[in-house]
C-alpha cells in the first residue's frame, strides 16, 4: 500500500459534492492540494484546508492551465488528477433543436472536454515527474450494476451518458499511451450518491425506498484512496462500479 503524503493532487468540481469529499479526504491523507470549481464556494473550501483554489469553468483551456500552472508553482509537481466536475440533466432526442444544442456543448464542456483538457496539460508533467494517476468520474450508467438491462436501465439522460461513455475513450487510450511514463488511469463509475446534483436530477420528493440506498460521497472517497494507495504496479484502464444499496467496496481489477 503505497501513502499518499507529500503527493499533489487536483480535484475539479470541489465546491460541493462528491468533489469536496475527495479534497477533505486527500488534504486528511497527507496530500498538497489544489481545488478548482466554477462556484464562488470553492474558495471557502480550498482556504479551509489550507488549498490552492482556482476558479473557473473546466471547459475554457485558460483555466486548465491556469490550475495546472498554480500547482507546479506552489508545489512544484503533480501526482493525482481527479476529473470530477460534471453536470447533469434531463436530455432526450425529442428536445427542441436549439435546447439541444445548446445542451450538448454545455454538458460535454463540463464531463469530457473538462477532464481532457485536465489529463493533456497534466500527463507532461507527471511523466516528467516519473508517474501518477489520473482518475475520471463517471458512472454507473456506463458501468451498470447488478440487475441492469442491456440498455444499462437510465433512460432520459442521452447527453449525460454520452458524455461519460466519451470518458472510456479518453481513460482506455490514456491508459496504453501513458503505461510507458508510470501513469495510471482509471474510471470511477458509481452510481447514486446524495449530493445536490442527484437530487436535482431526481427532483423534491425522491423515492424514499431509493433514498434509502444511496450512498455518501464520503464512501467514494474512500474507494478514490484505496485506488490510489494501490501504488505504480496498481490497476490501470479499469471501471470501478460502485452501486447504491450494494456493500462500497473496492472490487478485484477487471
Ligand atoms: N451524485 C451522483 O449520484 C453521481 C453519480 C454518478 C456520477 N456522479 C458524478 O460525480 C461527479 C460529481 O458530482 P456531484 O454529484 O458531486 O455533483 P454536484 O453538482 O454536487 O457537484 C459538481 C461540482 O462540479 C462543478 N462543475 C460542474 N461543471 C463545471 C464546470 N464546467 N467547470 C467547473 N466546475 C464545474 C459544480 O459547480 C459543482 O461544484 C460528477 O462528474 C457526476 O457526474 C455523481
Amino acid at each position: 500500500m503505497a501513502g499518499l503524503r507529500g503527493q499533489t493532487a487536483i480535484v475539479t468540481g470541489a465546491a460541493r459534492g462528491i468533489g469536496e469529499a475527495f479534497a477533505r479526504r486527500l488534504v486528511a491523507e497527507g496530500c498538497n492540494l489544489t481545488v478548482t470549481d466554477r462556484l464562488e464556494r470553492v474558495r471557502a473550501v480550498g482556504d479551509e484546508l489550507g488549498a490552492t483554489t482556482v476558479l473557473g469553468d473546466v471547459a475554457d483551456p485558460a483555466h486548465v492551465w491556469e490550475a495546472v500552472g498554480r500547482t507546479v508553482d506552489v508545489y512544484g509537481s503533480i501526482d493525482i488528477l481527479v476529473n470530477n466536475a460534471g453536470e447533469a440533466w434531463a436530455t432526450g432526442p425529442n428536445d427542441d433543436w436549439d435546447r439541444a444544442a445548446a445542451d450538448y456543448e454545455r454538458i460535454f464542456g463540463s464531463n469530457t472536454k473538462g477532464a481532457f483538457l485536465f489529463g493533456r496539460a497534466v500527463a507532461p508533467i507527471m511523466a516528467a515527474g516519473g508517474g501518477g494517476n489520473i482518475v475520471n468520474v463517471s458512472t454507473d450508467h456506463v458501468k451498470p450494476g447488478p440487475g441492469c438491462d442491456r440498455l444499462h436501465g437510465h433512460g432520459g439522460m442521452d447527453l449525460y451518458n454520452a458524455s461519460k461513455w466519451a470518458l472510456n475513450g479518453l481513460t482506455f487510450d490514456w491508459a496504453r499511451s501513458l503505461a510507458d511514463s508510470g501513469i495510471r488511469v482509471n474510471n470511477l463509475c458509481m452510481g447514486a450518491t446524495e449530493t445536490e446534483m442527484l437530487r436535482r436530477v431526481l427532483g423534491p420528493k425522491p423515492d424514499p425506498a431509493y433514498q434509502a440506498t444511496w450512498m455518501q460521497p464520503e464512501q467514494t472517497a474512500q474507494i478514490l484512496v484505496e485506488l490510489l494507495q494501490e501504488g505504480s504496479a496498481g490497476r490501470t484502464a479499469d471501471s470501478i462500479g460502485l452501486y447504491a444499496g450494494e456493500p462500497s467496496v473496492m472490487p478485484p481489477p477487471e
